[in-house]
């Protein structure tokens, strides 16, 4: 069948030229509607008693860049964590002192999750910035270094002092875990720019044809893939294209011979063994409402194998894609969904893929409509000064 298109002729900088809006059912119109409004209000995390503070984003900004924090005192979190490179590092696999097995996630939008890292080990952002902190084959610093450096640091002591209210003490872990909720603070002010997407969706729900007639046909043809056939919002739902949660979708997980990451089975066993989860004494909120999901969560075989739905909002300029890096374009992401096979579906909970079959132009406008959710965000500013 073919889709309705209305024509409109738009004034464009290069004279007049034909721009189109396909057909949009009140169905689509809410389907479409469910991704934004963006930018999302803020969020303050009450595990976190500097979230969402002044002085403990400065000072989580000025210790992100520090490479003091690590071992060796070559790496910072902005070693693999780049600006210019959308908060992850172009690579397949992260590099610290050796290669790891997987790939640096971007930090755009990450105060907005509840599940932390590719295996959801982390229930808070907080409690996943301690990891690379204590890793041997990340950052490999330890409490020790984290503390003295607090310490011993005037600067970041009277920085310290302004976020937490008082001196840096003598319980190293107590600074480590302090280290670790200002790096977070500073974290959760990762949001993506508004791109052609949001224009489109806003213009849509308005009812402004005129200008949503202004996104171009392929990526219009490509949502309507996204949220219709292809069911990708069943996984990639919300303002920000995750549900936060975690699914299998048949990506590969040996990462040796004989040696497969478990994913979200692992990350369970991990959560409930760290000293930092949110049932620890480290979070802040005094109410039981933060800790709700770490106490009802459930390790369940059919946990094997998955990994968490990534969001897809700056998705084009990134890559390579998954966990494990093992796809490169965007244009091969969408052929693995075109074409993978039930029996790669590791994990033995419900199969919520199925290849695709897709044409080539179908493909071409599923990649046009995810390139669409991205925009070239605005320069950042040098930090000020900690302490003046
Ligand atoms: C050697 C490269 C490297 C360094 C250095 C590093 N990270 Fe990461 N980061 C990773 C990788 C790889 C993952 C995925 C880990 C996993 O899933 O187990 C990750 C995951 C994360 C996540 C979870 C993201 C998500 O989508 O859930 C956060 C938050 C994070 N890192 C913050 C930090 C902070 C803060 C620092 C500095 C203290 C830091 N990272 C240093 C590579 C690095
Ligand atoms: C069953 C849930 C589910 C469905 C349905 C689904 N995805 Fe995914 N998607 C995931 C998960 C989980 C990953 C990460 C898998 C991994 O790393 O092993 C992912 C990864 C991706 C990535 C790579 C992102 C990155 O940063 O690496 C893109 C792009 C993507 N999906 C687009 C789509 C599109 C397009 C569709 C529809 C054709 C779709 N997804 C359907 C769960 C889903």
């Amino acid at each position: 069948m073919l889709p309705l298109v209305a024509s409109l002729l738009v004034a464009g900088a290069g004279g007049v030229h034909a721009q189109q809006l396909l057909d949009w059912s009140p169905e689509e119109v809410r389907a479409v509607g469910q991704h934004g409004p963006w930018p999302p209000p803020r969020v303050r995390d009450p595990s976190n008693r500097v979230s969402g503070t002044p002085a403990g984003i400065a000072l989580g900004e000025h210790l992100f860049n520090d490479p003091r924090l690590s071992g060796d005192g070559r790496m910072s979190c902005a070693t693999c964590h780049q600006a210019g490179r959308e908060w992850s590092d172009g690579l397949a696999r992260a590099r610290g002192a050796v290669e790891l097995d997987r790939r640096t996630p971007s930090l755009w939008n990450i105060g907005y999750l509840h599940w932390f890292g590719w295996d959801g080990a982390g229930d808070s952002l907080w409690a996943q910035s301690i990891r690379p902190l204590l890793d041997p084959r990340e950052m490999s610093g330890g409490a020790t270094r984290a503390a003295g450096l607090l310490r011993g640091d005037v600067t970041l002591a009277c920085g310290y002092e302004k976020a937490f209210g008082s001196k840096p003490g003598t319980d190293d872990e107590h600074l480590l875990v302090d280290t670790a909720k200002a790096l977070a603070a500073f974290q959760a002010t990762l949001v993506s720019p508004r791109t052609s997407f949001d224009d489109f969706r806003d213009a849509l729900l308005a009812g402004d044809r005129e200008r949503a007639s202004g996104y171009p046909l392929a990526a219009q043809r490509g949502l309507k893939l996204f949220i219709g056939e292809g069911n990708c919002n069943l996984c990639h739902l919300g303002p920000r294209f995750t549900n936060g949660e975690f699914g299998d979708i048949g990506i590969p997980f040996f990462v040796r011979p004989g040696e497969v990451d478990q994913g979200r089975l692992g990350g369970l066993g991990r959560l409930a063994a760290s000293p930092f989860n949110l049932l620890g004494k480290y979070n802040d909120d005094a109410t039981a409402n933060s800790t709700r999901r770490t106490r009802h969560v459930q390790r369940l075989h059919s946990n094997f194998g998955e990994f968490r739905v990534p969001g897809l909002r700056q998705v084009g300029r990134g890559g390579p894609y998954m966990h494990n890096g093992s796809l490169d374009t965007l244009e091969d992401v969408v052929r693995h969904y075109s074409e993978v096979s039930p029996d790669r579906l590791h994990s033995d909970g419900i199969a919520l893929v199925r290849p695709l079959g897709l044409t080539t132009e179908q493909s071409a406008d599923l990649v046009a409509f995810l390139r669409s959710l991205g925009a070239e965000p605005p320069a950042r500013p040098t930090p000020p000064p900690l302490c003046p």
